[in-house]
């Protein structure tokens, strides 16, 4: 234990090399003294003047250990933490708060990132779980633009979070019906950005037509149109910091929001037993405690696995895939060819065929060639050459660094009078991420995303245009026509997990093993989702105006599971966040809609999909409604849980959590009662117990049956079991190593009933040794040295107490 404690220290001065700087910076601090939640008060009054009583000692205390004017109160964290966050400056003041009496802990702010209409039909939902229209609150996860930390300081009040209850306003709007539901804030509310979108996408009106750019491109709804939202500013176009998160999280729980939908993460996760210690994942815990469900993004740093941003098991952590809507669009060339691209754009008029130009032919010849050709500005432009002509832009650097985008290029166009742009990609980047490739445009464009398009029409253009002696266009013989890229084409193979959704396995404990923790939990819908815009949005240039915005990213596809949920939650008001989150995964798809198993999309390559992509599956709403089974996890089990971390020691739980550790601990985290089983080190062999509840309106037999993960032997017990309602039992899953696998891998235990009850757990094993490597493992604990227990021998190695070789 003590090492281990060195290691922490070693690890923290290591990591924070630099406090004797003398810049100012944000920390959080948590106080003992219990926050409001974990004190039984009775009524709003007792509890608002223990908040009161809370943020004026925060006051006073501060005032006695730190000078005056060194410090800037940030916040009074009171309802799921007691603490605060302040502005201050320099060494001095960390250690003074460090020493003092009554701290806990005290942490260093850290950077926050976020993580963007069809949905609801494409999951089922409107056959399925809409006709129960609900009531339940979803807290969303908005954000802040341009406030720079530290200015909205003493005021406590600026998160503006508050929960919709206004039904003369709700009337009012449902039956303009055109506005999404987020628009039923209170008029002092200033949402901006993803706001907007994340919010309607939870909770937006049924049916609301999505017209943008004067074309209506269908009707999108919100997963849980009947919700409630409460939308909290935490973020700033750039992303956030975790103390104003904190603070939007403790104000929304203490609103009495019974879901939160966090479309954020930490910019990188912290690793060692600490990672589940640190004060947003404990206030998120205590968030958990007080029956509040936290929906966050997995992140969007895939197809790399180990991407994980959103690690702890009391969270739903939601991967994103790719539904089977696709708008192409693409440009018939005088030549007869057909090039196929991308651009939400109207086809060019007429049917006819336009000459075509490239920027650089039409433009005055002083100006910088990358100028000209990212298609930036109107003024280089020789009218009288380009009128009525498509021209050719190129897709550069300039765009991926945001210094150029579509959006203006279709504004030059407009200018010049062009008939429309086409817009290829410049071969060093050969990128087929298109920056603001799905934004809507009024001007006829194609963009040709892929390096095949953009190099064939180029070959077209310069065999079809006549050029002077020094190389000047003079004639332009090469024409196209653009076609309507604002129609959707469904492919129906569907979903898949998109590229950029983070992968497993979870994040290393102290002795650099994942935790045994199945991340993500669940799938839904991530890529292009249609859903409302802040029109007066400052942060993306190319999509202001706009009251619609198909967005891509985990963001976009945590609101869908935070609707669900919310779905869930009204209809069983009593269930908890754990049970929920359990019902969504048990009942999760893992075929896509032809019945074949889900693919992920990879580094350039499509691979049956695993736990570790989309965690139980694609969520399946109407199923979810009615699980059969749940398994539900408790706080106190959590805090085993977290006792059983390798390197977490009593200490630091208690005052992490106020409780210490059982006398009789948990080995293992794998403990933990989850819908899904992870192993990351299995050594010979593994007991994992699992209660289930019966949560069905009937008594239901259930046969189980198990697809073992490759080199694992797995025996269930008991293999039929029957249980009445609201009963719950015990099933034991004993985990054996038959031989080593050197990589994860995947199987599932199904629980069928006869009821119509599918419960489907995911089981991923790493499977360290097999019982060969248990005994030299024993024989290591009994301190054998390593290199008295084996040796290489042609490539193999050879174990001397066991007369056996095995390939390392
Ligand atoms: C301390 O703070 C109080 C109230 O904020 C102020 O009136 C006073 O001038 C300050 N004293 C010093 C020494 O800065
Ligand atoms: C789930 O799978 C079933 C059967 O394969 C399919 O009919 C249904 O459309 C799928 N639902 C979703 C939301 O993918
Ligand atoms: C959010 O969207 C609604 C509807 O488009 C809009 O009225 C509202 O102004 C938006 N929020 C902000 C801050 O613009
Ligand atoms: C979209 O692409 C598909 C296949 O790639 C093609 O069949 C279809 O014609 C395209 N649609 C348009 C509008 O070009
Ligand atoms: C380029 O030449 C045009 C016409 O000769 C002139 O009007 C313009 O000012 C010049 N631009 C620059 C940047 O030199
Ligand atoms: C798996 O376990 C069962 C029950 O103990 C046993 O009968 C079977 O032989 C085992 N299979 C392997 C491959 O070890
Ligand atoms: C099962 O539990 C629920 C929720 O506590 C309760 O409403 C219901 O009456 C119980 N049913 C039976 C058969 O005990």
């Amino acid at each position: 234990m003590i090492s281990i404690f060195i290691n922490i220290l070693l690890l923290v001065s290591f990591i924070n090399p630099s406090t004797s700087s003398t810049d100012a910076k944000v920390y959080m601090v948590l106080m003992e003294d219990d926050p409001v939640v974990m004190m039984s008060l009775r009524s709003s009054e007792d509890r608002t003047m223990y908040k009161e009583r809370m943020t004026q000692e925060h006051d006073v205390f501060l005032k006695s250990v730190l000078q005056n004017s060194s410090y800037n109160k940030l916040y009074s964290y009171t309802h799921l933490l007691n603490g605060f966050a302040i502005y201050a400056k320099g060494e001095e003041v960390l250690h003074m708060l460090r020493n003092a009496e009554n701290v806990i802990s005290v942490h260093e702010d850290t950077k926050m990132e976020k993580l963007t209409t069809h949905t609801p039909d494409f999951l089922g939902l409107t056959a399925g779980a809409w006709p129960a229209l609900g009531g339940s609150t979803v807290a969303v996860a908005a954000s802040r633009e341009n406030v720079p930390q530290g200015i909205n300081s003493q005021n406590q009040h600026a998160l503006e979070g508050s929960s919709v209850h206004n039904t003369l306003q709700e009337q009012l709007l449902l039956q303009e019906n055109l506005i999404p539901r987020a628009t039923m804030l209170p008029p002092l509310m200033l949402m901006v950005m993803e706001g907007n979108h994340t919010a309607s996408t939870a909770a937006g009106n049924h049916n609301v037509p999505v017209i943008t750019n004067d074309f209506n491109y269908g009707y999108a709804s919100g997963m849980a149109p009947g919700a409630r939202i409460a939308v909290y500013k935490a973020l700033y176009s750039f992303g956030g910091y975790m103390s104003d998160v904190v603070a939007a999280v403790d104000q929304a729980v203490e609103d009495g929001v019974d879901i939160l939908s966090l479309s954020i993460g930490p910019a990188g996760v912290p690793s060692g037993p600490s990672a589940f210690l640190n004060v947003l994942e404990l206030e998120l815990l205590f968030a958990t405690k007080a029956g509040v469900l936290v929906v966050q993004a997995v992140g969007n740093g895939g197809p790399s696995s180990s991407s994980i941003l959103s690690f702890s098991p009391w969270i739903t952590s939601v991967a994103a895939s790719i539904t089977d809507r696709k708008y192409n669009n693409s440009v018939t060339l005088g030549n007869g060819q057909h090039l196929i691209g991308s651009g939400l754009a109207p086809p060019t008029v007429g049917g006819v065929f336009f000459p075509i130009a490239a920027a650089a032919d039409v433009c005055e010849k002083n100006i910088t060639a990358g100028l000209v050709e990212s298609c930036q500005s109107a003024d280089p432009f020789i009218r009288a050459l380009v009128r009525g002509k498509l021209i050719i832009c190129t897709y550069s650097f300039d765009f991926e660094s945001e210094a150029a985008s579509i959006f203006t290029v279709a504004a030059t166009a407009q200018k010049i009078g062009a008939a429309g742009f086409i817009l290829t990609i410049d071969p060093d980047i050969g990128s087929e991420h298109i920056k603001g490739a799905t934004l809507t445009l009024q001007v006829p464009g194609v963009i040709l995303n892929n390096m095949e398009s953009s190099s064939a029409l180029w070959e077209y253009y310069n065999s079809n245009t006549i050029r002077s002696r020094t190389g000047e266009a003079v004639g332009f013989r090469a024409t196209a026509r653009i076609l309507d890229g604002r129609q959707a084409t469904y492919s129906g193979q569907a979903p898949v997990v998109a590229s950029y959704s983070s992968r497993g396995p979870d994040v290393n404990n102290a002795l650099l093993e994942n935790a045994d923790v199945l991340k993500p939990n669940i799938m839904a819908p991530g890529s292009s989702i249609w859903a409302a815009w802040t029109p007066n949005s400052e942060g993306d240039e190319y999509i202001k105006g706009q009251t619609f915005a198909l967005l891509s990213g985990t963001s976009m596809a945590t609101p869908h599971v935070a609707g669900i949920a919310a779905l869930i939650k009204q209809k069983h008001p009593s269930w908890s966040p754990a049970a929920i989150t359990s019902a969504m995964m048990t009942t999760a798809n893992v075929t896509d809609q032809s019945g074949a198993p889900i693919l992920a999309q990879g580094k350039n390559k499509l691979a049956p999909a695993t736990p570790f992509d989309f965690g139980a599956g694609s969520i399946n709403p109407s199923k979810a409604i009615d699980p059969g089974l749940v398994f539900d996890v408790n706080f106190k089990q959590y805090v085993q849980f977290l006792c059983a971390v390798p390197g977490v020691d009593d200490m630091s739980i208690r005052q992490a959590v106020g409780v210490g550790c059982p006398a009789k601990r948990k080995e293992w985290c794998s403990d933990l009662n989850t819908a899904s089983v992870t192993v990351s080190n299995l050594v010979g062999s593994r007991k994992v117990i699992r209660k289930v509840t019966n949560v069905g309106d009937a008594d239901e037999k259930y046969r189980v049956s198990v697809r073992e993960p490759v080199g694992v032997n797995i025996t269930v017990t008991p293999q039929v079991f029957k249980m009445s309602v609201n009963a719950t039992r015990n099933i034991k899953l004993l985990l054996e190593a038959t031989h080593r696998t050197n990589a994860y891998s995947f199987g599932e235990m199904v629980l069928e009933g006869n009821k119509n009850h599918v419960v489907r757990v995911p089981i991923a094993v790493f499977v360290s040794s097999s019982l060969v490597l248990k005994a030299v493992m024993d024989l290591r604990k009994l301190g054998i040295k390593n290199s008295h227990l084996s040796k290489q021998v042609g490539g193999l190695e050879c174990f001397r107490f066991l007369s056996i070789c095995q390939t390392p």
